[in-house]
């Protein structure tokens, strides 16, 4: 599957405590760092067929097998590395983990009949530290845990050396544990919400059998980051691309704390973000002790959109100019050595082809294309955080909570929120309905209710009164969602009130827009964005 992949330097402290994530694939791997950063304890994921000597330099104090969709009895299928047998460290082997555990340590597996998918309750029957706090209910003779199965195949032989601890009529051997050797196999999914005391056994796996003391905090983390980025940029200055969004000015801010001003941030202004944005962002880095530079380039934006209706070829337009923008931007500075990139964990993984939930969001696409464009080397000092971390992060570093939790806001702008082709005026219509939206879900407390509000204009124009004259004008559409994931959303239930308030203020306040309407539909089938 995955090539083993050369380590590359990363600007990031590495911590004494880490866990090894090996990843076979499983949809659900990215959870398992996020879970076990959540206990304070650093997780990286790499390759399931990571190589000996990387293993071996990543020295890490416990090593987790993830889940996966191949069959560990399919010609082929990734075998655990031997490295991870001689490290002397705690392993937790899940679903796909434990069976080639149990395969390669000479144990058996076998075909499960029936395939167990969904909710199941597995019993307790041997005490273990990995179950540690696990209670019986009254009534029962053993612990009963509710668990998230989905596996076809089971362990039908347990290796020498191992127990059972825990199983059900379809799944007899459900968990496994070597003591001796701090080996444990599950089959169920400890780090979905579906097994409600998934945490429990992954706090019991780190603390009570890997002794780790989960010490992973951003106070600690920005310390040792500001040092490593001293180090690697040591001469020379640091071109960063603000964007208006968390990460870049999270970037930012790092970098502000480690090298000051030896930091050029650039600012594209190119029309089509939020109303008060440039001036937003230029409040927020008024004392950072580095000049930033607004780049003035709406005209060209409208320029280059002129006339084109195709949501994708507006934003290849869009992109294209934009790295022609920072581009030249960049090349009128002197002494930049370096170009900093708010890469995140997830994109890191995404982009690696490993396995975990596909993120659809891309914080920094606005950028994608710079690196090749202009000659500097790459400076990505999140390319291991996650999201939350990076707000962590950012509230470390005393960034205003208003910025840190910013709803996305997609890197093309409003260009993909005026539906057809974009005009100074069509714009400028958008940018004040969507205002008065925003405020009026701030003011009355229900901004964190939705995970993404927004106003789109539509490419259609409807009858309407004003004052004594009839006017036929565009509509705008109301869109507002709760997702965890942005992959499946929601619209937010906004009580009709409210939203008749929002629309009685859009086209009182707003001249040339006729009516207001709110968008229902889920996704999917509907995207998030119109277009
Ligand atoms: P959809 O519309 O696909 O959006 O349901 C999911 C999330 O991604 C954001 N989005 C974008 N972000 N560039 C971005 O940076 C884009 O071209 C883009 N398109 C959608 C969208 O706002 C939502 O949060």
């Amino acid at each position: 599957m995955n090539p083993p992949r050369p380590i590359r330097p990363e600007v990031v402290p590495a911590p004494d405590e880490r866990v090894l994530i090996l990843d076979y694939g499983s949809q659900y791997t990215q959870l398992i760092a996020r879970r076990v950063r959540e206990l304070g304890v650093y997780a990286e994921i790499h390759p399931g067929d990571w190589a000996g000597e990387q293993i071996n330099a990543f020295a890490p104090r416990a090593v987790i097998l993830s889940g996966g969709p191949a069959s560990v009895l399919e010609a082929g299928s990734l075998r655990i590395p031997e490295a991870v047998f001689t490290l002397g460290v705690p392993l937790l082997g899940i679903c796909y983990g434990m069976q080639a555990l149990a395969l390669q340590l000479g144990g058996a597996v076998e075909e499960g009949s029936p395939r167990e998918y969904g909710s199941a309750e597995v019993e307790i029957g041997s005490a273990s530290p990995l179950f540690d706090a696990i209670a019986v209910k009254p009534g029962d003779d053993f612990p009963r845990l509710s668990v998230w199965m989905s596996h076809g195949i089971r362990v039908k032989a347990l290796p020498p050396g191992f127990r059972i601890l825990a199983g059900n009529a379809s799944t007899p051997i459900a968990a496994m544990s070597d003591e001796r050797r701090m080996w444990y196999g599950i089959q169920f999914h400890p780090e979905v919400r579906h097994t409600p005391l998934g945490v429990v056994i992954l706090k019991n796996f780190l603390e009570k059998i890997a002794k780790i003391k989960g010490q992973w905090r951003m106070d600690r983390f920005v310390d040792g980051a500001c040092e490593r980025l001293r180090e690697q940029v040591h001469t020379g200055r640091v071109l960063v691309a603000l964007s208006g969004g968390v990460d870049s000015a999270v970037l930012t801010a790092l970098l502000a704390r480690a090298i000051g001003d030896r930091l050029s941030p650039i600012l594209v202004d190119t029309g089509l973000l939020r109303q008060g944005e440039v001036a937003g962002i230029r409040e927020t880095f008024a004392s950072f002790p580095f000049e930033l530079r607004v780049v003035d380039a709406q005209e060209r934006f409208l320029d280059a959109l002129s006339g084109v209706a195709d949501p994708e070829e507006k934003r290849r337009r869009i992109g294209r100019l934009f790295i022609d923008v920072f581009a030249e931007a960049a090349q009128t500075l002197t002494g930049i050595r370096y170009l900093a990139q708010g890469t995140i964990y997830p994109d890191v993984i995404e982009s690696a082809g490993l396995g975990g939930a596909a993120q659809v969001i891309k914080s920094h696409h606005n950028v994608g294309g710079l690196p090749e464009r202009l000659p500097f080397e790459l400076v990505e000092p999140l390319r291991l955080l996650f999201k939350d971390e990076v707000r962590a992060l950012g509230r470390e570093l005393g960034l205003p909570e208003h910025l840190i939790r910013r709803q996305p806001f997609p890197g093309p702008g409003l260009a993909v929120r005026v539906l057809g082709p974009v005009t100074a005026e069509s714009v400028h219509l958008l940018r004040q309905a969507d205002r008065i939206f925003l405020d009026e879900l701030e003011t009355s407390g229900r901004e964190s209710a939705t995970s993404q509000a927004f106003a789109v204009l539509l490419p259609v124009c409807s009858v309407a009164v004003k004052g004594d004259q009839r006017a036929y004008e565009p509509v705008v559409a109301l869109r507002a969602v709760v997702t965890d994931d942005f992959m499946t959303a929601h619209a937010a239930e906004l009580p009709v009130d409210f939203l008749a308030r929002v629309a009685n203020r859009i086209t009182n306040e707003v001249p040339g827009l006729s009516r207001v309407v709110y968008d229902i539909t889920g996704k999917p089938p509907a995207t998030i964005e119109w277009e």
